[in-house]
């Protein structure tokens, strides 16, 4: 890190082994500290979560996350300039959000079961999240906040997929599950390759995902709507354009 001004650490993983979360979330924030102390940049901005807290009983994910970002923000008494970034769901071309929904819908055979339906959450649009990482790495003012980024709105989860679903031009009915048949779907879903849902998953859903103080107002950034960005990346003309590509590579061969 000698020679560099600043460091971005967006290190993290959604579905792990105990170990494998400690790791990324707790582990590298203290090797990257103790490096920074010895021969880096005395600046970091670090990504961690809303409601990460080191306190939490059941999500491994938001209890991890919670002791990296306690450990940066102790860094700072020996003289490190440390910046973190609590952001609700990220949305985006190429996010492992809404197009998970999307992929998942289309599977679906007109019905679709959803787990943890009345879910909390205000989706914050990934170039806003980029624009709140530059405006504080040029703002040292920032040093010790933990900024809270969300989008302009909150949605319940079963609201959001009807709006991917609309969105994506499929008809299917969302079936908004129980919490006892959401804890069997996350049990079931947990031992699918690539693990589209897990318990972990189901235990950080049970914290609304929403901001107290939004900081993009302050750091001069007008929160972005989902329904302004989603069309143009799940919406029929982007599936048209795929379409297209796909018939002339299959011409080409
Ligand atoms: N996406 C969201 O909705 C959301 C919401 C709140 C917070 N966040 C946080 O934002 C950050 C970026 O999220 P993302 O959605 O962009 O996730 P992502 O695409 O999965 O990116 C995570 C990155 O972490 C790296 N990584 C994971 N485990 C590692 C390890 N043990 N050692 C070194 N590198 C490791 C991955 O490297 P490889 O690609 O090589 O595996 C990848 O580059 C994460 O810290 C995440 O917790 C995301």
């Amino acid at each position: 890190m000698s020679g560099c001004s600043a460091v971005v650490n967006l290190v993290g993983v959604l579905n792990a082994t105990p170990e494998g979360f400690r790791e990324a979330h707790v582990e590298l924030p203290r090797k990257l500290v103790e490096a920074m102390r010895a021969d880096g940049p005395a600046r970091l901005l670090h990504m961690s979560a809303l409601n990460a807290d080191p306190g939490e009983p059941h999500s491994l994910y938001l209890r991890t996350k919670g002791e990296g970002e306690a450990l940066v923000h102790a860094a700072i008494e020996d003289g490190l300039k440390v910046t973190s970034f609590r952001p609700s769901v990220i949305f985006g071309p190429d996010d492992s959000f809404t197009n998970r929904f999307a992929g998942l819908l289309r599977l679906a055979p007109g019905i679709f079961p959803l787990a943890c339906p009345e879910a909390r959450m205000a989706p914050v649009y990934v170039e806003d999240v980029v624009d709140a990482f530059v405006a504080a790495l040029e703002d040292e003012a920032t040093t010790g906040r933990r900024c809270e980024l969300c989008g302009p709105r909150e949605y319940r989860l079963r609201e959001l997929v009807e709006i991917i679903a609309t969105t994506a031009g499929l008809r299917r009915r969302i079936l908004g599950l129980s919490d006892a048949l959401s804890r069997f779907q996350a049990r079931l879903l947990q031992h699918v390759p690539g693990q589209p849902f897990t318990m972990d998953n189901y235990h950080s859903l049970q914290h609304p995902s929403i901001c107290r103080e939004n900081c993009l107002p302050a750091l001069g950034i007008a929160p972005t709507a989902l329904e302004a960005v989603l069309p143009h990346y799940l919406g029929p003309r982007r599936r048209q354009a795929l379409l297209a590509t796909w018939r002339a590579s299959r011409l080409h061969h």
